[in-house]
């Protein structure tokens, strides 16, 4: 589906399939539970879901002559530390926005986790106080205006690499992949769980399973806690991402299944029930998701599970999108264990 695309390579290659045995049996047996390893996918600075996207991105940027990569997210952005390190790889300047998108009780939250390594990677990192949104955002469009106005030749990555006309790509991809992991395993997965934010994992993955009529089967837990934003988002990425592969289908609005039970308190903020899912899987499958993300989805698909969501002898692909790195900034809530 992706043939007629220019891709900068970023990752090792097709990530790792691990079956997450101990914890299928101790939710009963009942549906086997399997990991797809996105979070071991690069050398780039402990990689993540960005980089599957950014391989799509980034042969457009190089294009542009420009000079300067600008993007946006919460202090502890996933999505700016990978920014950082393709600029960095790539020889070209950083200009990060991280807004204040999570209310944090660590004194060193802005210090540590994904801030950190931005900052070591030599990102022009820029705090701006304002609250969660997945939109576009003033702040980005004033950074990308004063690389300008500074001579800068900027090339505009927004939140997530979500809202960019090649942001659905990567995980078209993805599903490329699984389906030629599949004929090597001899099975098919019956359900994807995925976690849900700025909305173009999901919207990738839903097309690019459209292709063998799962579209419905990749199941996006919301992490975002503005879940009418995040779906109309993923909609709109889906439906334009449709278009540019050529997939010969319309996604329609029941395509997008976004189960929203699972983002409570808020965005980045880890819930009683998201802290006991990150401790379970840890201890189970020394698998570590953090408390803004993988956490949640995680949350989601053992409570799924517990509920019957998923009939019997299901077999469940759990995309493992990174994020480990942000852990670091929630030493308070741990501080037990
Ligand atoms: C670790 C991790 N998981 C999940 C997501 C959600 O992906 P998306 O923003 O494409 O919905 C992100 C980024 O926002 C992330 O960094």
């Amino acid at each position: 589906m992706l043939e007629k695309f220019e891709r900068y390579p970023l990752t090792f290659g097709p990530t790792h399939i691990e079956k997450l045995e101990r914890l299928g049996a101790h939710l009963g047996g009942k549906v086997e539970l399997y990991a797809k390893r996105e979070d071991c996918n690069s050398g780039l600075a402990f990689g993540g879901n960005k980089l599957r996207k950014l391989e799509y991105i980034i042969p457009d940027a190089i294009a542009s002559n420009a000079d300067t990569l600008v993007s946006i997210g919460g202090v502890q952005s996933n999505h700016t530390r990978m920014v950082a390190a393709v600029a960095a790889k790539i020889g070209m300047k950083c200009r990060l926005v991280q807004e204040s998108w999570v209310p944090h009780e660590d004194a060193v939250y802005d210090r540590v986790g994904n801030i950190l390594l931005s900052r070591i990677m030599g990102a022009d990192v820029e705090m701006v106080d304002e609250g969660f949104d997945i939109g576009i955002r003033q702040s980005w469009e004033a950074a990308i205006a004063d690389v300008k106005a500074k001579g800068g030749k900027p090339y505009a990555i927004p939140a997530g690499a979500s809202v960019h006309k090649y942001g659905g790509l990567g995980y078209v991809g993805f599903a490329e992949e699984v389906r030629a992991q599949e004929r090597q395993l001899g099975f098919a997965f019956d359900y994807i769980v995925v976690c849900t934010v700025t909305g173009s994992t999901h919207a990738g993955m839903l097309v690019g399973f459209a292709k063998d009529g799962r579209e419905r089967k990749v199941i996006g837990i919301d992490a975002s806690f503005t879940p009418a934003q995040t779906k109309a988002q993923v909609l709109a990425i889906a439906r334009d991402t449709a278009k540019l592969v050529e997939l010969g289908k319309e996604i329609v609005v029941d395509d997008v299944v976004l189960v929203e039970d699972y983002a409570y308190p808020a965005y980045g903020v880890p819930s009683a029930e998201t802290k006991e899912a990150i401790r379970l899987c840890a201890r189970l499958e020394g698998m570590i998701t953090d408390p803004v993300y993988e956490g949640k989805s995680m949350q989601g698909m053992i409570d799924l599970v517990n509920k019957g969501y998923f009939p019997v002898g299901s077999k469940i692909l759990y995309a493992h999108l990174g994020g480990a790195p942000a852990i670091n900034g929630y030493a308070y809530a741990f501080r037990n264990g």
